[in-house]
């Protein structure tokens, strides 16, 4: 943490942010499958599985980066859904609309996670999967996701969970030693992978995630661990 306080005192946290995944863009899904043993989208499949996405409904994927959410859902739901992603980097939407070749029912668009630009109550669900935690405001974020979606719809987090006991201990050696090593030989800098597990000290675990969840008035909020508590969903309704 000691490394991303001294950089935030001199750099909003934001501006660190988006130049950092501008400029990892181009590596990101290649470091995804490489840290994640390939692991990350059986885990992206499973989440979107695990919510009750119907007909004819609209839905919003925020920092939705390369744009996995919205392509696994478009090509799960087909043309019976209506899905947008956004994303502040225009670097990792550039990805995303390249890989989107075939769906025409999701589309990327260029827009602040604190500062969406749509209406109140616009979307059934909306997820964001590994984006929280790089907000500059966590609570600030999560009432601006409640504010796009309908009453009854869901919010749904993906992200980084705090496993307990021997796990954490495994996890923790791999994710602050072996995950930065893997950043520097495959992406040529170890930066972004610093960032990710210091990233993860000041983001809340799963259960105080489930309380803020509440405490922002959502209901039913429901936890889902993966590998052993090392990724979590939580789905949140409004
Ligand atoms: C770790 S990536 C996650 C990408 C994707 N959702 C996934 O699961 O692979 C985080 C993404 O959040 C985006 N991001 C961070 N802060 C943002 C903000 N304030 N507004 C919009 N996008 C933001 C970054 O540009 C980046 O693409």
């Amino acid at each position: 943490m000691k490394h991303l306080k001294k950089i935030f005192e001199t750099k909003p946290k934001s501006e660190y942010v988006h130049e950092m995944f501008d400029k990892l863009a181009v590596d990101y899904d290649l470091m995804n499958n490489i840290i994640s043993f390939g692991r990350h989208k059986f885990v992206k499949k499973h989440v979107i599985k695990n919510v009750p996405i119907r007909y004819g409904m609209n839905i919003l994927d925020v920092c939705t980066g390369t744009g996995d959410i919205p392509l696994f859902i478009a090509k799960k739901f087909g043309n019976s859904v209506k899905i947008i992603g956004v994303d502040f980097s225009e670097k990792m939407l550039e990805i995303a609309r390249k890989r989107n070749d075939k769906y025409d029912n999701a589309e990327f668009i260029n827009a602040d996670a604190l500062n969406l630009p749509f209406e109140d109550k616009s979307f059934d669900v909306v997820f964001i999967s590994f984006g929280l935690r790089n907000l500059a405001d966590l609570r600030k974020g999560i009432i601006e996701l409640q504010r796009v979606t309908k009453k009854g719809g869901y919010v749904v987090n993906l992200d980084m969970g705090k496993p307990k006991g021997i796990a954490g201990c495994m996890f923790r050696l791999y994710f602050y030693w072996l995950v930065p090593l893997l950043g520097k030989l495959f992406h040529g800098s170890s930066e972004p992978y610093v960032y990710l597990p210091e990233s993860c000290e000041s983001f809340p675990a799963q259960e105080e995630l489930v309380r803020i969840f509440y405490e922002l008035g959502f209901d039913d909020v429901k936890n889902y661990n993966f590998a052993f508590g090392a990724l979590a969903q939580q789905i949140a309704k409004v």
